[in-house]
């Protein structure tokens, strides 16, 4: 648990009662494998927390695909100056995102059922996160349309990361991306450190081909 503790601090106590409530309501709804019940610190919750690192203060943040809460709701707990909103389509799965908030009195995290890509004219964040969602071609069509100019999609992925970069190379070049680079975090702290391809949104995307300029 020291691991845990440096890496949460005064929030321990309340990542630990979000542990209690995945190891038992998350397990018992289908939302976590009964097998991560064992390695939901390791394997989740200090995986998510590291990416922490990578996020600019006072950022405000969408976590797409949220699932059970991960990474952004552990981002939440550990660092309230952030403010959160949680994107899942699935409402068995908001539904536990809601009750998780509640149960844990956290007062910066928002939940927001629907897909990514039916929100667009909702969002212009600073950050958007996402674990385990897509590979990163079509995360980078969801994920870049949400953020402002100048925002940044921090992707945790693993060992593909340098090889869906590649594969995602058009997509990032027809939105216009400025940097795309592979961080990693959370050295000496989870085996093996987190993997985040960090992409940071430059401006508009440009017309899909064959699209019409319109004339004024
Ligand atoms: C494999 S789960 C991962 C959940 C969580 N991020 C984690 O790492 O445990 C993928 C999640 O993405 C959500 N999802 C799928 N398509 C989506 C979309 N177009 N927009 C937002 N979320 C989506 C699913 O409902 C599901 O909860």
């Amino acid at each position: 648990m020291g691991i845990a503790r440096e890496v949460f601090g005064d929030a321990l106590p309340i990542a630990e009662r979000y542990a209690e409530f995945l190891a038992d309501a998350g397990v018992e709804r289908g939302l976590i494998g009964p097998r991560e019940a064992d390695r939901l610190w390791e394997r989740h919750l200090i995986n998510c927390a590291v990416v922490a690192e990578a996020v600019p203060e006072n950022a405000r943040v969408v976590d797409i695909g949220s699932g059970a809460g991960l990474p952004g709701l552990v981002l939440a707990i550990v660092r309230p100056d952030l403010s959160i909103t949680l994107l899942e389509p699935l409402l068995r799965r908001t539904n536990f995102l809601i009750e998780a908030v509640d149960l844990l009195g956290l007062e910066n995290v928002e939940v927001r059922r629907g897909r990514a890509e039916e929100v667009v004219k909702e969002f212009s964040m600073d950050v958007a996160t996402a674990r385990a969602v897509a590979p990163l071609e079509r995360l980078a069509r969801w994920a870049l349309p949400l953020l402002r100019p100048g925002g940044e999609l921090l992707a945790m992925k693993g060992e593909r990361a340098a090889a869906e970069i590649e594969e995602a190379a058009p997509v990032l070049k027809r939105f216009g991306v400025r940097t795309t680079e592979l961080l990693q975090v959370g050295q000496g702290k989870v085996e093996p450190p987190t993997t985040l391809v960090r992409v940071v949104a430059d401006r508009a995307p440009r017309p899909a081909k064959g699209s019409k300029k319109r004339s004024s």
